[in-house]
């Protein structure tokens, strides 16, 4: 069985003092914790490291990566200027970087294969959105978001790398995939990776707060979370880590 974790994506928000702060304060919880990770903005990444120099049980990832490795990209940041600064692990293919920036399967596969040359673990985001549920097309949609990647890294790359399912109907909409819902993809997906697949984290992601995440982390195969607006407040996302250990 795949290990807990739990991954704050703090988005576009606070300051890089703020994000330093928060996570102090996630350092400071004592006890058993799954494996956490936090997603500040780029710019918060080093204050954030800072943060949490002897705290090296908190990972520290990107929430975004060049498919490029180097060169004349004005504004870009590689996955070489990530592990540099001490990113382990980088969001890729998010729901709202797919929406707002027009990054569709193929660009996301360069992505997730530029995170793995240079030494990132990437968390592959997937998610079908509320036209395409309503249509039941929600496990060809993710069949189609996963299938691209292993076409260009291959399959058991794709299994070395942490998945998250966020149906864009429920990412910061506070509506949440029932727990039926969410089983039912998250079951599609260990099945598509096969044999190589079975510890491979699947999270799950889409507006998880300390009162729908217990029954969510109950399902067989769900393995965390990815929680957004819940990880901006210490003890609310402490609270949700607790359950996720906790799990029945
Ligand atoms: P949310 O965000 O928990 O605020 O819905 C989840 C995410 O975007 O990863």
């Amino acid at each position: 069985m795949a290990k807990p974790l739990l991954a704050g994506n703090w988005k576009m928000h606070g300051t890089a003092k703020s994000a330093a702060e928060l996570a102090s304060q996630l350092a400071g919880y004592a006890g058993e914790k799954p494996e956490i990770m936090v997603f500040p903005s780029f710019v918060s990444i080093p204050a954030v490291v800072n943060a949490l120099s002897e705290h090296k049980d908190i990972a520290i990832g990107a929430q975004n990566v060049s498919h490029y490795s180097e060169g004349a990209y004005t504004g870009e940041i590689s996955g070489k200027m990530l592990t540099g600064i001490g990113c382990s692990h980088v969001l890729v293919g998010h729901s709202e970087r797919r929406t707002n920036n027009a990054e569709g399967n193929t660009l996301v596969a360069e992505k997730f294969a530029a995170a793995q040359q240079s030494g990132l673990i990437p968390i592959l985001c997937v998610g079908e959105t509320l036209q395409q549920r309503q249509d039941s097309l929600q496990l060809q949609v993710i069949k189609a978001q996963i299938t691209a990647v292993i076409e260009k890294v291959g399959l058991q790359n794709v299994c070395n790398a942490i998945i998250a399912y966020e149906p864009v109907w429920a990412v910061g909409t506070g509506e949440t995939a029932t727990p039926e819902q969410a089983q039912q993809v998250h079951g599609f997906i260990r099945a598509e990776l096969g044999e190589h697949g079975k510890d491979t984290q699947l999270l799950y992601g889409g507006s998880i707060n300390a009162d729908n995440a217990a029954s969510l982390f109950s399902q067989p195969d769900i393995d965390g979370g990815l929680v957004g607006g819940a990880s901006l407040e210490a003890e609310h996302f402490m609270n949700i880590a607790q359950q996720l250990i906790e799990r029945k």
